[in-house]
Parts: structure tokens; sequence; C-alpha cells
């Protein structure tokens, strides 16, 4: 089968799309014919091996290149074959998911991991969906937020902000989204109350706070963050960092030191990990069933193009999520 691969870090040409075996389902997993697939942050942080210091603490970060050769996590496609013990799924079933080989033409994956594709949606709607979608579900949930209360999305214009601006407005929260001029439009259509421009006004310089501030940049001080906060309000920090700034510490000093102080002293401040969760998916699912949740897609790019895809998605500043059609 074609897929994209990696063997060391660099820029985009260390991406190539090269035939390599089709993977075998193995015990409780199933394997998807890919349609569609989506870019992350994490294919960009893993391409370059960013920031650095990962290579030495992150499990999918090896010290010359990632432990996966195949990029891509989020995929949209149909059954191929189940694994020994699955009774889950049969062979033709429109499924969605998260696992990690998804840039290429056929994905292996174990079946907790694994949702029914939602039927409004098509492909390349659905494999935009799975890892934004929940990375945005877990850091409203754990973050607490609940009707009536107010909620600073910095980087709402992005893959998880985009979800996480909808999924908020759909608790009835109060939403204010930070992101580019370009995109105020776009997360006020998704229900943003607010619309704050990062080039021309400074959050962290307003009189407004927030019940929870959800960071999905990294490249805010912990200062900052803590000034727009209510008494009691809750810091959720998920942000990467930005394309080509804090190369070898990137956020990763703001995430040890945000969960050290949060331990000292009663600042509510979390860092959550979101794993791929097919009963996440059933609740994202019922979202898009009843019209609260719709995925934003920016650009399509085909396979053979999955590279460019990924250098778009980390320097051109993609509006919400980039696909990648098998
Ligand atoms: N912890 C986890 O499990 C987890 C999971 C998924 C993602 N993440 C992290 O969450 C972050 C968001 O992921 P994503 O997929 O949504 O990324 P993305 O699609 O690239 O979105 C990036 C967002 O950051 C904004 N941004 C870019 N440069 C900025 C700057 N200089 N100042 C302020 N805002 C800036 C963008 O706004 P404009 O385009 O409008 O400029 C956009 O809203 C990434 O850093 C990723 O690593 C963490």
């Amino acid at each position: 089968m074609r897929a994209l691969v990696q063997d060391h870090y660099g820029s985009p040409d260390v991406l190539r799309v090269e035939d390599i075996p089709v993977p075998a389902a193995g015990a409780g997993e199933v394997l998807v014919r890919v349609h569609a697939a989506s870019v992350n942050a994490r294919d960009w942080h893993l391409m370059r091996g960013e920031p650095r210091l990962a290579r030495l603490a992150g499990s999918d970060f090896g010290r010359t290149g990632p432990r996966s050769r195949v990029r891509g996590t989020d995929f949209a496609g149909i059954v191929e074959a189940v694994g020994p013990g699955l009774t889950a799924w049969r062979p033709g079933d429109e499924v969605y998911g998260e696992s990690a080989g998804a840039f290429a033409e056929y994905v292996a994956a174990p079946a907790e991991v694994v949702a029914a594709k939602p039927a409004s949606l098509t492909f390349e709607e659905a494999a935009a969906m799975p890892l934004a979608a929940n990375t945005a579900l877990v850091c409203l949930r754990e973050g607490g937020l609940k009707a009536g209360q107010a909620v600073l999305i910095n980087g709402a214009s992005g893959g998880v902000g985009t979800f996480a601006v909808q999924l908020a407005k759909s608790w009835d929260a109060r939403v204010t989204a930070v992101c580019s001029d370009r995109n105020a439009d776009l997360v006020r259509s998704l229900g943003a109350d607010v619309v704050v421009d990062y080039g021309r006004e400074d959050f962290a310089k307003s009189a407004r706070r927030y019940d929870l501030v959800l960071d999905l940049v990294g490249n805010r001080s912990l200062c900052d963050l803590r000034h727009v906060l209510t008494p009691g309000g809750c810091i959720v920090l998920s942000g990467g960092g930005v394309s080509g700034e804090g190369r070898i510490i990137g956020p990763m000093s703001l995430l040890i030191r945000g969960q050290l102080l949060a331990r000292l002293t009663r600042l509510r401040l979390i860092v959550p990990e979101a794993e791929p969760s097919a009963r996440n998916l059933g609740e994202l699912s019922a979202l898009v069933g009843s019209g609260s949740l719709t995925p934003v897609v920016d650009r399509v790019f085909p396979l053979k193009d999955a590279a460019e895809a990924v250098r778009y998605m980390e320097v051109e500043h993609a509006r919400a999520k980039v696909v990648i059609t098998v």
C-alpha cells in the first residue's frame, strides 16, 4: 500500500510516499481502508522532532526519528477486515477513529478507538474530527466548564479551537475566542460571543475575567493566563507551541512550571491527556447528529501531496482542519 513515511526528523522533505506492506488486524483490531485522514499539529511536531526535549521524554519521539514510520493519526474509512476475537465490527462498516499510521491506504486500529462514522458527514469531514474534537472535549470537561460560565479559548481558529468553541457554546458557556483577524468571522460563525484579534489586542491586558482559560497555543506566560482568571477559575494547558519558536523546550517549561505551581498553591491548572476513545467519539457523533457540532475543513490534499499538507498546516496558519484523501 502507499503511505506517507519518515525515517529522520527535519523539514517536510523528510516525508515521502512509499510502498509498504499492508498492516494486519491483530487481536481486537480492525483493518480500515482509509478514505480520508486529517493533519494535526502532532504531525509537524513529529516531523521536526520538536520541541527537542520531547526526544528525551516523549513516547512517540525516538532520538533521531519518530518511533512509528507512518505519519497521521485521524482516519475515516471502511472496515476491510477484523482481527481475531472482534465481533463489534464487520467488513463494510463505515468508521472513524484515531490510531497511528493514518496517512496510508490502510490502517490497523484497536476497536477501543474506533466509532461509527456520523451518517451526515462525508469521509473528509469525519476524518477532521477524532484527535482535535476529542482534545477539545476532554479539555473543557476536565476544566469543569459549566453553563453560564465564561471561557477564553486561545487558538480558537485551529483544529482543536474550532471544536472547543462549538462544544462550549453547546454547553451554554460564554465564549471569548482569540485568533488572528482573518479568522474572526469563522469563529463568530461557530458561536463565539467575543473575538479577540491577537495582532491588535492583548487579552491579558483586558479587564475581562474567565472561569476557564483554555490555552491551545502555548505562547503565553503563566502570569498572563492567571491574570484573566476569576478567583477559583481553572487554566487548561494544551498548547504545543508555535512553528519556528521554542524549538528546544517549547511550551514544556510552561507545562512543568504550571503543574508545579498548581501543587504549591491553590491555583487550579490542569494539563489533560486526551486519550483516543470510542466512547468520546460516540458523544461527539451525537452532537454532530443534533447539529451542535460541525467540522470545518480548510483544504483537502491527495495522499501524494501529504507532505505539502503537513507543511501547509505547520507554516500557513491553516484555518481549522486540513484533510488528506486517499
Ligand atoms: N495535549 C494534547 O493532547 C493535544 C492534542 C491536540 C493538540 N494539542 C496542541 O494544541 C495546539 C492546537 O492544536 P491545533 O491542531 O488546533 O493547531 P492549529 O490548527 O495549528 O491551531 C493553532 C492555533 O493557534 C493560533 N496561533 C498560531 N500562531 C499564533 C500566535 N503567534 N499567537 C497566537 N495564536 C497563534 C492559530 O490562530 P490563527 O491561525 O488565527 O493565527 C490557531 O488558532 C497545538 O499546539 C497542539 O500541539 C495538544
